[in-house]
């Protein structure tokens, strides 16, 4: 089983939307998968809620009480946030957490996917503590370089001070729009300075994703043939294949 975990500690850059589609992608792909829904917003929970399994017979049962059936192999632990308001001294148990990842894997799950909040609060290290991966989301902005080397640097102190082993899978651009300029004068920037850590698949700026999170759903349901859908395609084939 293979778990990433979506954390960037700028807000709005596209871990929640790059959750569930990766997620959704993975599992149209045949794979078993869980979202894990650690932001107390409960954004992924929402952005989910529309969905329900094409197949009526989801096993039940053990750790299966505790997840929602979203579609045919995938999953959903929602965010108790999603439901009612937390109070700031609520944090998530870690061994509760630490086991389910252990159970998944007993019960031949794929892929676990989490949703970090825009922190490296009690939640957000949770998310990176239960994962070997870590994917990080960007947006093609003037301070995109500096924001990432921030975030490279806390992902350094939570492997040495929290005992966490994630690895940075890669960072992956968002919301690119071709047409600005600028934003492709800062995609060729961040090409020559990540390398390899920099995904070729580029999620391009899609209006309808807006949409579909409204109904619930992700661009896999609600268009197939968008932008983004293709988009998180690619990066699903990239992430299970390798660079094409
Ligand atoms: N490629 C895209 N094109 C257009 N809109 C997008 C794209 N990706 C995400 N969005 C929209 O941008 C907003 C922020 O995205 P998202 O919630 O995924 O970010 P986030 O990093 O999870 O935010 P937060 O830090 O608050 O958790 C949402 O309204 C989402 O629908
Ligand atoms: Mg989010």
């Amino acid at each position: 089983m293979r778990s990433i975990a979506l954390a960037n500690q700028k807000g709005g850059v596209g871990k929640t939307t790059t959750t569930v589609h990766l997620a959704h992608g993975l599992a149209l792909a045949g794979d078993r998968v869980l979202v894990l829904d650690l932001d107390p917003q409960g954004n992924a929970t929402l952005a989910t809620q529309g969905m329900k399994p094409d197949d009526a017979t989801a096993p039940e049962g053990g750790i299966y009480d505790a997840l929602q059936p979203l579609r045919d192999g995938l999953w959903i632990l929602p965010s108790p946030g999603a439901s009612r308001n937390l109070s700031p001294q609520t944090v998530p148990d870690f061994g509760r957490l630490h086991g389910l990842m252990q159970a998944l894997e007993d019960e031949g799950f794929d892929w676990v996917v989490v949703d970090c909040p825009p922190r490296m609060d009690a939640w957000g290290l949770t998310g990176v503590r239960l994962c070997q991966h870590v994917l990080l989301p960007i947006q093609p902005e003037f301070f995109a370089m500096h924001g990432l080397s921030q975030m490279l640097e806390t992902l350094e102190g939570v492997r040495s001070e929290h005992g966490s082993c994630a690895e940075l899978l890669g960072v992956v651009v968002t919301m690119f729009d071709p047409k600005v300029p600028v934003e492709r004068e800062i995609l060729a920037n961040l090409r020559s300075n990540l390398g390899s850590r920099l995904f070729r698949s580029i999620v391009e700026r899609d209006p309808r994703f807006v949409e579909a999170a409204s109904h619930g759903v992700t661009l896999f349901d609600y268009c197939l043939e968008s932008k983004g859908a293709r988009c998180y395609g690619e990066l699903v084939r990239e992430i299970c294949y390798g660079r094409a």
